[in-house]
């Protein structure tokens, strides 16, 4: 028998695990973990982030309409977790990990080398219907480490330890 509750929370579980990486103006690279991401659309391929405004990153994907989402596996967990939970407002987030990343070939945004996905995004509309703004982006460029490509360039979800 089930009992109705109140919604406290995100109610669609469970949340995807990504992390979100972006550069400002002054070149300065950053990311935060986000739970709020979803396809949107297949052709063209569009996606969503949901961004909280008081967010560092939040000013960054606002102002240069690019972003990242880096799909992070299995041995990134403590990284992962540094990014969910502390601030690149408070410290160079990169740096203090140690996250190795590289330019973006399609956006302005560093890729997170150790991720075995990374799916490059512009911004081409937002909505702000509560806590959340969403970011919705075509999808520009999508990278998947060769090992979990099949022969035909196929994407090989089930292979991938995603976190
Ligand atoms: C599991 C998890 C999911 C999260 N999902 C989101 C999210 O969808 N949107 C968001 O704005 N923040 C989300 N956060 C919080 C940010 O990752 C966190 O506040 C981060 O420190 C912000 O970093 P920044 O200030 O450097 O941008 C999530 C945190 C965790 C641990």
């Amino acid at each position: 028998m089930k009992k109705t509750v109140e919604a406290k929370g995100p109610c669609i579980r469970p949340m995807p695990s990504a992390i979100v990486s972006c550069r400002d103006k002054d070149g300065r690279n950053n990311a935060l973990v986000v739970g709020f991401a979803s396809n949107v659309s297949k052709k063209p391929a569009m996606v969503m982030v949901g961004i909280v405004p008081t967010r560092y990153s939040y000013p960054m994907i606002k102002e240069s309409g690019e972003f990242v989402i880096n799909l992070p596996a299995e041995g990134f967990e403590e990284e992962y977790h540094y990014l969910g939970f502390h601030s690149g407002r408070d410290e160079d987030k990169f740096e203090v990990m140690n996250i190795a990343w590289e330019d973006g070939e399609k956006v302005n945004a560093p890729l997170l080398s150790a991720c075995p996905v990374t799916i490059e995004c512009k911004v081409v509309e937002t909505l702000k219907p509560g806590t959340h703004e969403l970011f919705i982006a075509t999808v520009e460029a999508i990278h998947c480490e060769e090992e979990y490509l099949d022969e035909n360039g196929n994407i090989q979800w089930d292979q991938i330890p995603l976190i």
